[in-house]
């Protein structure tokens, strides 16, 4: 099997995985799950999102979350934005990394962002302008590369187009993302075949969702085609509030404890991680998905 000795894990539950949660996280709760993740060795973490409170009122409070946490030098924190009113936000709190989003496909990015997927590019182009000049880390997230929850499974073509044109506009990290997760291992390992296979600048990052429990094997597919950055979410919290149906993201728990059984190394303390599990218990209402916490 052709695998890397190391693998780099990037949390996402504060923000894709809390997102989605109907019951509002108090600020407190969210800083102190944070906080509590600062110690498991994870070292990059999407900690909140600077969208519009009234579409997705679990974030209203992202200024308060970053003002709250430890900042851990060592630990890469980073915002999700979805345009340049969510830019300048986050560039007000002080944050260093963007994560951009745009969807593959343009029905998902119009009930995502209220824009086309052009007019989201377009929009990106100047919000990477301002942010570059600033020094700030630029992820490039590709919703929906691999199904959309309206039209289906979606061209690798388009994907590819879409990879390069973030490449051009000189993006730090690219990431593939699974939004229904929907996507099997033989299309993941095609996709991402694909797209080592240009050999970006950027950094190549893959986001699975487990709705239908492939994304331990994406994961595994992902590997085979020399992938070593995976996101997770605590817990398999997660899913998109405008994407109908998806569940969770893979868990954090599970996709570590899988890939140091089969000898690679994250830097997580799986013993703190845990911890933070069971944290993430009392803020949700649904049955965590993940394995490794019933074990
Ligand atoms: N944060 C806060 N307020 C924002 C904003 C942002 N990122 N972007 C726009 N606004 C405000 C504008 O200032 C304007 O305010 P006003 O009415 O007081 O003048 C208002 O929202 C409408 O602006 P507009 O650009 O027309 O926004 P919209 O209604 O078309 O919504 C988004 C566009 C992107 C803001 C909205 O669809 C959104 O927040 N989506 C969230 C997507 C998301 O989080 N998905 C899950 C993660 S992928
Ligand atoms: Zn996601």
């Amino acid at each position: 099997m052709n695998l890397p000795n190391k693998v780099e894990i990037i949390e996402v539950g504060p923000r894709d995985g809390i997102q989605n949660e109907s019951t509002f996280i108090s600020t407190e709760n969210k800083i102190e799950l944070i906080n509590a993740l600062n110690k498991t060795g994870i070292k990059r973490m999407e900690a909140t999102s600077f969208v519009h409170p009234k579409y997705v009122p679990q974030m209203k409070d992202a200024k308060e979350v970053l003002e709250g946490i430890d900042r851990d030098p060592s630990i890469q924190y980073m915002a999700l934005i979805p345009n340049e009113k969510g830019c300048d936000r986050a560039i007000e709190s002080g944050i260093k990394a963007l994560s951009l989003v745009v969807g593959a496909s343009d029905s998902f990015n119009l009930k995502n962002v209220k824009m086309t997927r052009e007019q989201s590019i377009q929009s990106f182009e100047t919000v990477i302008k301002k942010a570059k000049e600033q020094d700030i880390f630029i992820r490039y997230n590709i919703a929906t590369s691999f199904w959309c929850p309206f039209e289906g499974k979606v061209d690798s073509d388009l994907v590819l187009d879409l990879v390069e044109k973030a490449e051009n506009l000189g993006v730090d990290e690219i990431v593939l993302c699974d939004t229904i997760g929907r996507a099997n291992p033989a299309q993941v390992f095609d996709l991402f075949e694909k797209v080592m296979s240009l050999q970006t600048t950027a950094m190549i990052t893959a986001h699975f969702h487990d709705t239908y429990g492939m994304a331990l094997s994406n994961v595994v597919a992902a590997l085979q085609t020399g992938v070593t950055r995976f996101d997770a979410s605590i817990g398999g919290l997660g899913g998109c509030p405008f994407a109908p149906g998806a569940a969770g993201n893979s868990s954090t728990e599970d996709i570590v404890f899988m890939l140091h059984e089969m000898g690679i190394e994250t830097g997580i303390d799986l013993k703190q991680l845990l911890a933070c599990v069971e944290m993430v218990k009392p803020l949700t209402n649904r049955n965590l998905t993940g394995h490794l916490h019933k074990v």
